[in-house]
């Protein structure tokens, strides 16, 4: 099995979790846009639900598709969010943002009841932090809120590298006008720690830590997929 296979693998899991008339919040990424096909054609066979977009993406590949949309204030309580992930810690901790929409992904995993994460067996990691964390940040005062980041870090025990995000010759600029630092920390042995900390810090918007969020994981390998939970 692929790798795309083992996305639709993990998607149509997480289908089975879609009920007629649901309030859904659709994430982003390669993983959720399998979802998002299968979702589609579930629409088309008659299956009424209504979504919330996680990044300008995930809206156009929904509006594409035929799958009917609503923005977060005239949907502000959704029932579930499927969305995927960087990677899975076996608490359920995660980080997400590789694709940049960390914001409003976590904007809209925390007004879901409940938030179902879909990935391959490659996000499973026994420690956070082999994938560079993405923290959103403020342009302005971006070398001062650098800063405080590392200071933070340094006093958790870790370092490495905080660099900014570019897309192609430009700075990467989220759908929120913000920019992406992302930091190399290597594993973080106390993620809950660094992610209060960081949310401490002014000019940091978002991090990619998603702490306590997901209730439930579907993990697709090879011999198919599993679930894990927290
Ligand atoms: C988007 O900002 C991310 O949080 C994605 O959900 C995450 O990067 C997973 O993407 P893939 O499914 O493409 O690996």
């Amino acid at each position: 099995m692929d790798a795309r296979e083992m996305k639709i693998k993990a998607a149509e899991a997480a289908l089975t979790h879609v009920e007629d008339g649901m309030r859904l919040g659709i994430g982003t990424g390669s993983t959720a846009e399998e979802f998002v096909r299968l979702l589609a054609e579930k629409v088309a066979g008659g299956l009424r639900v209504e979504g919330v977009p996680t990044s300008e993406r995930t809206a156009r590949l929904c509006v594409e598709l035929g799958v009917p949309l609503k923005s977060l204030d005239e949907l502000p309580e959704l029932d579930l969010t499927i969305d995927g992930a960087d990677e899975v810690d076996g608490k359920l901790r995660l980080i997400k943002g590789g694709g940049g929409a960390l914001l409003r992904e976590k904007i809209v995993a925390g007004a879901s009841q409940r938030m179902i994460v879909i990935a391959d067996e490659t996000k499973v990691v026994e420690t956070l932090g082999a994938f560079k964390l993405p923290i959103e940040v403020n342009p302005f005062g971006l070398v001062a809120t650098r800063i405080a980041i590392e200071k933070v870090a340094a006093r958790l025990g870790l370092s490495g590298a905080i660099a900014l995000r570019m897309s192609g010759a430009d700075t990467f600029m989220t759908d929120g006008g913000h920019y992406i630092l992302d930091a190399s920390f290597g594993r973080i042995p106390d993620a809950d720690a660094l992610a209060s900390n960081l949310n401490d810090i002014p000019g940091v918007v978002e991090h990619g830590l998603f702490i306590n969020m997901a209730s439930l994981a579907i993990i697709a390998g090879p011999a198919g997929a599993r679930t894990l939970t927290a």
